[in-house]
């Protein structure tokens, strides 16, 4: 059997890491594929230094664009691919462009498709990853969930049950394999462990918007006057701190560059508190018990909210700026993990993979 396995994104690469590893341990012939969606060292090469993944077979070299110029330029190159490697399966992960772009590319092409962290939704049509997530699970064969929501959010889209499998987060496998090293690492500029919080802010809709950017970081200040902040600045949102004058340095702000995978999941295993706009970065600190507020209006990973650490705290300044302090003035709180979350998501899937056959081809 073969399987082409597809990263682009930051967020992809700790995804893919636990399945190559697992379908490759089970003599499954594997071709990985880089679109290049990302391409920073700090986005990208970092990742797969840390994760210990092996270079891609193939860079499809994408870069940015707008969402059509980055989907389409993404389905171009991987078209050619799919035609020369003639795999059985093609699986991708997550939620970005690269995701949805290689599964319609799959799809279309007679590969079986399988899609890892199926069935999350956000139910905002506003957001660009809900629209790639609806559309790639249309599109697949497989659906691998990581928790019950994305079970229940599929059998109400009425997908077969065949199509469903609750494997667990591929996600949670890395974090539980690298969580040691990464603990013990060197906490940067003098931090003490739970004596700092860390902000990563990266999403169009809080950072692309002076007033919204302006309101949180106002907000943020106030944590900043109690403790250091230190913010790992997404690209976008540095151009943006910049373009609209709100750069903050100096005090105990820390604004810094993206950090690798190590030193970041590090950073928040230590920190006493999170703020965020990130998806993964609320499972992750689900599993590193460590208090998280999302800044956003809803979240397609609900269970995190249910059983684990973080809080949907929304984007209005006052609220943010409360909930935070409550968290700072408060004790700390053990929480249950996801069912699931335990290491074995990527064993599970290997498993099926390696028994399936495609249901739509
Ligand atoms: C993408 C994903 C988002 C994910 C995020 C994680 C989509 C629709 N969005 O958003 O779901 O949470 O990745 O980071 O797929 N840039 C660089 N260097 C890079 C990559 C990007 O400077 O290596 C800059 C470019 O100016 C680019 C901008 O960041 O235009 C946005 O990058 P893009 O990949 O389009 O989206 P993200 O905001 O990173």
């Amino acid at each position: 059997m073969k399987a082409i396995l597809v990263a682009g994104a930051r967020p992809n690469f700790m995804k893919v890491a636990p399945v190559l590893k697992e379908l490759e341990a089970r003599g499954v012939k594997t071709v990985l594929v880089h679109t290049g969606q990302h391409y920073d060292a700090a986005m990208s090469g970092a990742f797969f230094e840390d994760l210990g993944l092996r270079r891609p077979d193939v860079n499809l070299n994408v870069g940015s664009g707008s969402h059509a110029e980055q989907t389409a330029r993404v389905m171009v190159a991987f078209e050619p691919v799919c035609a020369r490697e003639r795999a059985e399966w093609v699986v991708v992960v997550g939620d970005v462009n690269s995701t949805l772009a290689c599964a319609l590319v799959a799809r279309k092409m007679g590969a079986g498709v399988a899609h890892v962290e199926a069935g999350l939704r956000s139910r905002d049509m506003r957001m660009p990853e809900e629209v790639n997530r609806i559309c790639t699970d249309a599109v697949s064969d497989l659906l691998f969930t990581t928790e019950e929501a994305g079970n229940r959010n599929l059998r109400a889209e009425g997908v077969a049950e065949e199509r469903i499998h609750f494997v667990g987060n591929t996600m949670v496998d890395t974090l539980l394999e690298h969580v040691e090293e990464a603990r013990r690492k060197k906490l940067p500029m003098g931090l003490r462990e739970k004596g700092y919080a860390v902000v990563t802010l990266h999403r169009p809709s809080n950072v692309d918007d002076e007033e919204r950017l302006k309101g949180l970081l106002g907000a943020l200040d106030a944590v900043a006057e109690r403790m250091p902040v230190v913010f790992p600045a997404h690209p976008r949102t540095r151009a943006k701190l910049e373009e609209f004058g709100l750069a903050r340095n100096g005090g105990k702000w820390f604004v810094v560059e993206p950090m690798g995978y190590l030193s970041f999941l590090g950073l928040v295993a230590h920190s006493r508190m999170v703020l965020t706009d990130s998806g993964g970065i609320q499972e992750e600190t689900t599993m590193l018990q460590v208090p998280c507020l999302t800044l956003r209006e809803n979240t397609e990973r609900p269970v995190t909210c249910e059983l684990g650490t973080n809080i949907l705290v929304g984007t209005r300044p006052e609220r943010l700026k409360s909930e935070a302090l409550q968290v700072l003035d408060g004790g700390e709180r053990e929480s249950e993990l996801p069912r699931y979350w335990a290491g074995r998501a990527a064993e599970r899937i290997a498993e099926i993979l390696g028994n399936a056959n495609p249901i739509f081809c």
